[in-house]
């Protein structure tokens, strides 16, 4: 039931910011384990008969009425009634983190998706959110600590839209990484304090509120002199794609997204299609590294019908085999084809191959699954998956194949879209299509198109090509183009040639 505890300095830091409590106002803990936030609030002088909780799990009952404070055991989550609104001045806690393959969200699925579904709620973290709002007193405060996925993720997109209709948020803290990691739960967690101000009549008193954002401390230690605190307008959590909370982005790289068009005007992405048995009608091309995979597998197998097929790159010429797009990683700018798709008349009729995707024209691939932004030529022909590659067609005509390619590998574009958009190793078409976008100078153009033509040159003869001093050309002139616009400030050139570039961090490759 995802019991974790938390830390007692934790604790102590969330009561702290929940402001005065006054005699009479009630305090909730909806879902309390044994008790560390009731004892904290014990310490502070806080009242027991103000202190209400609520567990599933019934072995907490006996020690937290041992303490002289209320106990209900209950499924908070689903135990909404009329009088559940609107009741508690201040609720805090540690909601349990399950997802959806856990026992319990299965379980409970039509139930939880009939109250949290509009707000697409997956997380029973997320779940206690939207209820303890819901159960909050219009002024009334909130203090939890949970996963910090929420804050950027596009799937928490309606989560955050709600809190931003229904709180001012006062406070985000990224607490410390490895806050849990004794009891061997690894999250990034963060500690956020609402208050609720619902409804139209405080739409501009939650827009003019400042959030005060503070940075990943690196231990419990660092609460009370945490050191990097921004200050952002609550409104300004409107102008990044998805809603995103963002913690620590340039003001400049805010109106970027704020003012300029988005990606999808000039390209456009689309799911592909699946053979629901990979195995049996997707083969890897001989001499790549995918036949290697397929060779090493292939020796524990015996069963000759069972093994893993692997072709010539002669039979990609023949009738049976096309090329098809669906491996990940990191490789940018060309990577030979590396998987042919069977295309006997009987096997194609078991795919599911959608209408409307414009296959086999030319374009980008890029990866849906890698540690960095990776796009790569798509040349005439392909199919591709639906999973782990991407097909984008370029839409606008004075936009180049060769320009896109890198203007999408460069370490700005690793920064915009795995830096702020989606900071996972996953990224979806409409990340992508979500991007800003500027249009080049004819020089700028150009350039880039030659740079990006001599690695694919490099590449197509040699795939461990070193294009760095390539690369880094590359990064300076689309740098200088979006900083001529947006005046970026010299900072941010420093975090992108550090973080974001090829050429410092050497990016895991995930195939498989
Ligand atoms: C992460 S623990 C937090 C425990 C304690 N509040 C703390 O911070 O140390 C989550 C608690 O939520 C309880 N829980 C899980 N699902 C629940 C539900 N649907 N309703 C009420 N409590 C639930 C678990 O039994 C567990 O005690």
């Amino acid at each position: 039931m995802g019991i974790v505890i938390t830390p007692p300095k934790t604790a102590e830091y969330i009561i702290s910011r929940l402001g005065l409590i006054k005699e009479g106002q009630k305090i909730l803990d909806p879902c309390v384990g044994p008790g560390i936030f009731v004892k904290k609030l014990l310490e502070c002088g806080i009242d027991k008969n103000q202190i209400i909780t609520y567990d599933i799990n019934p072995s907490f009952k006996h020690d937290i009425e041992m303490l002289g404070v209320s106990f209900k055991l209950q499924d908070t989550l689903l135990s909404l009634y009329p009088d559940s609104y609107n009741e508690f001045d201040f609720i805090v806690g540690n909601p349990p983190y399950l997802n959806k393959a856990s026992s319990y969200v299965r379980k409970n699925r039509l139930k939880l998706r009939s109250i949290y579904g509009k707000i697409n709620a997956h997380e029973t973290y997320a779940m206690f959110i939207v209820n303890s709002i819901w159960r909050l007193k219009e002024g009334g405060r909130l203090g939890f600590i949970t996963s910090d996925s929420f804050l950027t993720l596009s799937t928490h997109r309606k989560l955050r839209k709600f809190i931003l209709r229904n709180c001012i948020i006062n406070e985000i803290l990224l607490a410390p990484k490895n806050l849990f990691s004794k009891q061997k739960v690894s999250t990034n967690p963060v500690i956020i304090i609402l208050t609720k101000f619902s409804g139209q009549k405080n739409k501009n008193i939650r827009e003019n509120n400042v959030i005060k954002v503070i940075t990943r401390i690196n231990s419990e230690d660092d609460y009370p002199a945490h050191k990097i605190v921004n200050k952002i307008k609550q409104l300004k959590y409107n102008s990044l794609p998805f809603n995103i909370f963002y913690i620590d982005v340039e003001e400049q790289v805010i109106k970027l997204f704020e003012e300029a068009p988005r990606l999808e005007d000039y390209i456009q992405g689309f799911i592909g299609m699946h053979t629901h048995d990979n195995k049996k009608y997707i083969a890897a091309v001989k001499g790549t590294k995918l036949a290697e995979i397929f060779n090493k597998r292939n020796t524990n197998i015996s069963d000759l019908n069972r093994k893993y097929k692997i072709i010539k790159r002669e039979d990609l010429e023949s009738e049976e085999w096309i090329p098809y797009l669906k491996q990940g990683g990191a490789d940018q700018y060309y990577r030979p084809i590396m998987e042919a798709l069977d295309w006997n008349k009987n096997s194609r009729k078991n795919y599911d191959i959608p209408k409307n995707v414009p296959f086999e024209k030319e374009g980008i691939v890029i990866s849906g699954v890698s540690s960095k932004l990776a796009a790569r030529y798509m040349p005439k022909g392909c199919f591709w998956d639906s999973n782990k590659a991407i097909g984008f067609i370029v839409k606008n005509k004075s936009i180049s194949i060769l320009f896109m390619l890198g203007l999408l590998n460069s370490s700005l574009y690793n920064y915009l879209a795995k830096g702020i958009i989606n900071n996972t190793n996953s990224i979806q078409i409409t990340g992508i299509q979500a991007l800003p976008f500027i249009l080049p100078n004819i020089e700028t153009k150009i350039k880039v198109e030659k740079l990006v033509n001599e690695i694919i040159k490099g590449k197509r003869t040699n795939q461990n090509y070193d294009y760095i001093d390539f690369q880094k050309e590359i990064d300076d002139l689309i740098y200088t183009l979006y900083s001529n616009r947006f005046n970026f400030p010299s900072n941010l050139k420093k975090k992108l040639d550090g973080t974001y570039s090829i050429y410092k961090n050497k990016p895991i490759n995930i195939l498989n």
